[in-house]
């Protein structure tokens, strides 16, 4: 089997948690046979550096003709005063949009290695969670109408949200079709007592449930659904929600679990290539000094192996060797607290030794 995969490594630590996904990659594919052929594209900050673009047209072009894509973070302080049209971020979400990926997958399940790192009480992290986020990626405010104009106070700047109906339809069938794999548990988070796209939100979503009768599914205002999720983050199997409410709500369920650097997500449309990114940015604070937790990244991968290529238990065996390594007590810098750690490089070391039933 060969497979072609895209690069993006982009910004900040993005390249070194690139590099040691594709370093894991290798070692599966070794183990079973399979090629992968990676080509790097620029995207983000990079891009900008080498051609004045944030997502150069041979980038869409080399995603578009490869089987799957990886990509590591975009943005950085070098760029965060270029105007928004210019941004790394804007190449995020030209990228995402270009793919047609409007299903972001992003579980935030606590691993029991991790259990104490948890900043929950202790109950509350006894009890345990395994979330799936469905987070509808290429609409809502992240998309809609955006300017500068003069207001009633002068200069005044707007940005706006539109859902259509289809767009509803198609990513509550994806947050329904997973939890009937699941626990059979959905809940829509909207703020339905105030937004409009909200009110369509949720009249659309209990349509499409009324095709999944044995699929629980209720209803969450987003304020209290932050709340709910360190409250009794148990309560929740599949959540699914807005663009922007998703990417919000992503962030806190990922500190919960222990690590942003924890968290992968995998990006879908209608074909089986995907994007597959960690949810966290491009932490330049600590780019380049071989320091950054990869796991969220080569957890990516393994999210690539599965949904891009139905390569369950190849994908299983990458997740396998990082709950082994993480069992057997090693930690990057973010998860040891001032203790003992690792380097990127040597965490991957790790987690090749353990999927080659090797030493750690
Ligand atoms: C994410 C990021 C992006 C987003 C930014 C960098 C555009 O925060 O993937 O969660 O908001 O989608
Ligand atoms: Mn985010």
């Amino acid at each position: 089997m060969k497979l072609n995969i895209g690069l993006l490594r982009g910004d900040g630590i993005g390249p070194e948690i690139v590099d040691s996904a594709v370093k894991v990659l290798e070692a599966v594919g070794e183990k079973k046979g399979i090629e992968f052929k990676f080509t790097p594209y620029l995207i983000g900050g990079a891009a900008i550096d080498a051609t004045g673009k944030p997502l150069p047209e041979e980038t869409v072009k080399g995603c578009l003709a490869s089987d799957s894509v990886l990509l590591g973070a975009v943005g950085g302080p070098k760029w965060d005063t270029l105007p928004g049209g210019i941004r790394p971020e804007k190449a995020l979400l030209g990228i995402r949009s270009a793919m047609e990926l409007f299903t972001n997958l992003r579980p935030a399940k606590l691993y029991p290695a991790l259990k104490g790192d948890c900043p929950l009480r202790e109950d509350i992290v006894e009890a345990g969670f395994d979330i799936l986020i469905v987070r509808e990626l290429t609409g809502g405010i992240y998309f809609g109408d955006r300017g500068m104009r003069e207001g009633k106070y002068g200069e005044e700047a707007y940005d706006t949200e539109c859902y259509s109906r289809f767009e509803i339809e198609r990513i509550a069938k994806v947050a329904f079709e997973a939890a009937a794999k699941r626990n059979k548990r959905v809940v829509s988070i909207d703020k339905a007592n105030v937004l409009d796209t909200s009110r369509l939100w949720r009249k659309v979503v209990h349509e499409i449930a009324a095709d999944y009768p044995d699929i629980e599914c209720t209803d969450m205002l987003v304020d209290n659904a932050a709340m709910q999720l360190v409250r009794n983050p148990g309560q929740f199997d599949v959540i699914v929600t807005t663009n922007m409410f998703g990417d919000i709500l992503s962030d806190e369920a990922s500190q919960i679990t222990g690590s942003i650097g924890m968290l992968p997500s995998a990006s879908l449309g209608t074909t089986s290539r995907g994007l597959y990114e960690p949810i966290h940015g491009s932490a330049p604070d600590i780019a380049g000094q071989n320091i950054a937790n990869p796991i969220a990244t080569i957890l990516s991968a393994a999210m690539m192996l599965k949904y891009s290529f139905d390569l369950n238990s190849e994908s299983d065996m990458i997740t396998d060797a990082v709950d082994k390594v993480l069992e057997a007590g090693y930690r990057t810098a973010d998860l040891a607290h001032g203790g003992p750690h690792l380097t990127t490089d040597e965490v991957t070391a790790k987690i090749i030794n353990a999927l080659r039933g090797e030493k750690i």
